[in-house]
C-alpha cells in the first residue's frame, strides 16, 4: 500500500480555541459593523483571515529567540540573519525592516516618483496602494487565464510577457523604475509564476533597461510548485530553485510573516550596492537602523531559522498538502472555488456562489459574513471593497473576480479544522438561494478601505 500523507511535525504547544453560538455571532458581527478585521479573536473558532504572521514557530525558532543579540548596532543576529539571506536567495545586501509592507515603502522611497508606471502580475494590495500613494501607477500584466477560475493551468500567476512588453515598448523607460513579480501571486489567488515565466520577465525587462522586483512573501511556495508542475526541475531542490528564482532580480521584499514563518518581520534584498545604500538612509528614517531596520535581536534570529525551515521539501509538501485537503473537499460538494488550488488559501468564487446578490452589495463580504455566521470562522474579502475607489474617479473598482478568501496559516490547523471549515461552508452553500441581499458602505478610508471600513446590512 502506498503509504499517505501525514504532517511533517508533531504538536508540543497547543493555545485553546472557543467556539460560540449563532446568537452571540450575529451580536458580535453587527458590533463589528460587518468588517470581520474588528471580531476580537476570541470571537472567531477558526480564522483564516491570514496566513500572514499566524504561523506556528518551531522548537528551534524559539530556541534561537533566547540567543537573539539586542545590541543597537553589529549585533550577531543581524550577520546571522545577512547570513541565512545570502544563502537562500544569493542576494548578497539586505536592509531588516519591521514587514513586507515597511520593506515597500522603504524601497519605493528610492525608486518610484510621481507619473511612474509600475507593471507585474495582480500587485498586492498594500503594493498597490505605496506606489499610488506615490501617485504612481500599477499596471496589472497578468494572464487573463487566471481570471478563469476553473481553467486548470499549472502557472496561472504569470505575467503576460505581451502586456508587459506594450508597457514598455509605449513608454518612455525612465517612468518605469521596475516590474514587480509577486511570487505566489496573493491577489490571483496565490497561483504561482513559472520559471520560464521568471527568465522571460527577466531577459525582456533587461532589454529595456527595467529592473525586476520580486514581492517575496511566498516565495518558497512559489518553488514547490515549480517543483511539482514544472518539467525539468523534479530533481532540483526547492533551495536550488529558489536561488535560481531571485537570480533573474534586481531586488526583493519580503514580508517574513508568510514564507519565513515568523509572527513579525521582512526585509529587502539586493543585489546593487548603490540602491542598497540609497535605500539605507530611507531603512534608518522609517524603521531604525540598518543592522535592526524594526526587528529586535531575537526576531531577527527566529527570522533566519524560518527561511531554513519554509524552504524544506516536507513542510511544503505538508502545507500545501493541507490547502489542497480543504480546497477538494470543497470541490467535492460542488462550491466554486479557484482551480488548481494555490499554495496558501482558498478562494472561493463569490460571483458564481452569490448570484443573486448584486455586484454593488459586496459579494465576497456577503459570503465572508455568512460563513463566519454558520462556524465562527473568519475569511477575508478579496473582492470590491479590497480593491478601492478608482484614485482619479473615484469611483468603485470592481474586480474580474469576487473571492472569499480562506487563507491557513501554517503549522497551526489540522485537517480535522479543515473538515470543520469544509462543513460550515457546504450548510451555506446549501441555502445560497435564501442570500439576496449584501452590505453598503456607511464609512470608508481613502486608501486600503477594506481593514477599516464599516458597513451596513441591506434588508430584502
Ligand atoms: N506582498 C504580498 C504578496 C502580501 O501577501 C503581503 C501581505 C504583503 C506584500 C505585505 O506584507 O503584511 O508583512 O506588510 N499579505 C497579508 C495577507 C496581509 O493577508 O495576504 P506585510
Amino acid at each position: 500500500m502506498k503509504l499517505p500523507f501525514a504532517e511533517s511535525y508533531r504538536i508540543k504547544m497547543v493555545e485553546p480555541l472557543h467556539r460560540s453560538t449563532l446568537p452571540e455571532r450575529r451580536q458580535w458581527i453587527e458590533e463589528a459593523h460587518y468588517n470581520l478585521f474588528n471580531l476580537k479573536s476570541e470571537q472567531v473558532y477558526i480564522d483564516l483571515l491570514t496566513d500572514s504572521g499566524t504561523g506556528a514557530m518551531s522548537q528551534l525558532q524559539w530556541a534561537e529567540m533566547m540567543l537573539g543579540d539586542e545590541s543597537y548596532a553589529g549585533a550577531s543576529s543581524y550577520f546571522k540573519l545577512k547570513n541565512a539571506i545570502n544563502e537562500i536567495t544569493g542576494f548578497p545586501f539586505f536592509l531588516p525592516t519591521h514587514q513586507g509592507r515597511a520593506a515597500e515603502n522603504v524601497l519605493f522611497s528610492s525608486l518610484i516618483k510621481e507619473g511612474d508606471l509600475i507593471p507585474g502580475n495582480a500587485h498586492f494590495d498594500t503594493t498597490k496602494g505605496h506606489i499610488e500613494f506615490r501617485k504612481a501607477e500599477a499596471v496589472d500584466c497578468t494572464i487573463d487565464q487566471a481570471y478563469d477560475i476553473n481553467l486548470d493551468a499549472p502557472f496561472k500567476g504569470n505575467i503576460d510577457l505581451k502586456k508587459l512588453e506594450q508597457v514598455y515598448s509605449t513608454h518612455s523607460v525612465e517612468k518605469i523604475p521596475c516590474v514587480i513579480i509577486t511570487v505566489t501571486c496573493n491577489t490571483a489567488g496565490g497561483q504561482p509564476v513559472s520559471m520560464q515565466n521568471i527568465r522571460e520577465v527577466s531577459t525582456l525587462s533587461k532589454k529595456y533597461g527595467v529592473r525586476v522586483v520580486f514581492d517575496a512573501a511566498r516565495f518558497a511556495e512559489n518553488a514547490y510548485f515549480i517543483k511539482t508542475r514544472e518539467a525539468g526541475y523534479q530533481d532540483t531542490s526547492i533551495r536550488e530553485i529558489v536561488r535560481e528564482m531571485f537570480s533573474y532580480g534586481d531586488a526583493m521584499t519580503m514580508s517574513s510573516k508568510k514564507d519565513a514563518i515568523v509572527n513579525m518581520g521582512g526585509f529587502i534584498g539586493f543585489r546593487d550596492k548603490e540602491l542598497f545604500e540609497q535605500s539605507s538612509v530611507f531603512n534608518i528614517m522609517f524603521e531604525g537602523f540598518v543592522t535592526y531596520g524594526g526587528m529586535s535581536g531575537r526576531d531577527m534570529n527566529a527570522l533566519a531559522q524560518g527561511l531554513y525551515e519554509g524552504t524544506e521539501y516536507d513542510f511544503l509538501e505538508t502545507r500545501i498538502g493541507q490547502v489542497a485537503y480543504l480546497g477538494g473537499l470543497l470541490r467535492e460538494a460542488g462550491i466554486p472555488v479557484q482551480y488548481p488550488f494555490g499554495g496558501h488559501a482558498i478562494f472561493v468564487d463569490a460571483n458564481s456562489f452569490l448570484p443573486h446578490v448584486p455586484r454593488e452589495e459586496f459579494k465576497a463580504q456577503t459570503l465572508a459574513v455568512e460563513l463566519y455566521l454558520e462556524g465562527g470562522i473568519r475569511g477575508v474579502e478579496i473582492g470590491a471593497i479590497l480593491a478601492d475607489r478608482d484614485p482619479i474617479t473615484r469611483e468603485n473598482r470592481y474586480p474580474a473576480l469576487e473571492l472569499l478568501r480562506l487563507a491557513i496559516p501554517r503549522r497551526t490547523y489540522t485537517n480535522n479544522h479543515m473538515n470543520y471549515v469544509a462543513a460550515a461552508l457546504i450548510n451555506v452553500w446549501e441555502r445560497r438561494n435564501t442570500i439576496r441581499r449584501g452590505y453598503r458602505i456607511v464609512k470608508e478610508a481613502p486608501i486600503l478601505r477594506h481593514f477599516t471600513v464599516t458597513l451596513e446590512k441591506i434588508s430584502e
